[in-house]
């Protein structure tokens, strides 16, 4: 598996790092509240699960899964719900939590349906930023690292549903997908 990355882009102690710092800054932000984590299935269960390790005012963690890309590299445009939430999140103060936020689709989608049901706040968080590639009018409130456009898999994000238990984000050999 680690023969088809090509290189790490960001290793695990620099991950383990932002995350406990983003779990702080999160912390005080949220401080006298408690906060909603919304895991964006699938991609975002590590960064979630490390989060929440580092984050100390009270945590509620619900799920919810959306597609954009199928099993394509790019996005298709369209976004699916795949899986709602089980929460109702009126007057919760709800923290979208993502691996990666690209063309913005995914987050734009989710702003605006979670938006209608009445949150008390609504903020993001993700791990990456791939912000050239931005389309859509959406940013996240929180990022850990700002990235390049290449196809990077691992700490949650995948190739083909393959390479989310890598610890680190790698860029995955064009080999592999290109073939
Ligand atoms: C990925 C990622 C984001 C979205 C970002 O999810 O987890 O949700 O794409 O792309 P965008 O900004 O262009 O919308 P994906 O649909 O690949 O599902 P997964 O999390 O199950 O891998």
């Amino acid at each position: 598996m680690e023969k088809d990355i090509s290189k790490i882009l960001i290793t695990e102690k620099e991950i383990q790092e932002k995350v406990k710092e983003m779990g702080k800054i999160i912390s005080l932000d949220y401080k006298g509240k408690e906060v909603l984590l919304i895991c964006v299935l699938r991609g975002s269960i590590m960064f979630t699960a490390d989060l929440m390790r580092h984050i100390t005012v009270p945590v509620i963690v619900d799920t919810i899964a959306v597609s954009s890309y199928g099993d394509q590299t790019k996005s298709s445009g369209v976004v699916r719900l795949l899986k709602d939430l089980d929460e109702d999140i009126t007057n919760k103060h709800v923290l979208i939590v993502e691996d990666i936020v690209d063309s913005g689709l995914t987050l734009k989608y989710l702003r605006k349906v979670l938006q209608q049901r009445r949150p008390a706040s609504i903020k993001v968080c993700t791990l990456l930023n791939k912000q050239e590639r931005r389309v859509h009018d959406a940013s996240p409130d929180y990022y850990g690292f700002i990235i390049p456009d290449e196809f990077v898999v691992g700490y949650g994000l995948d190739y083909d549903e393959h390479y989310r238990q890598l610890p680190f984000i790698g860029i995955l050999d064009s080999k592999i997908y290109k073939d």
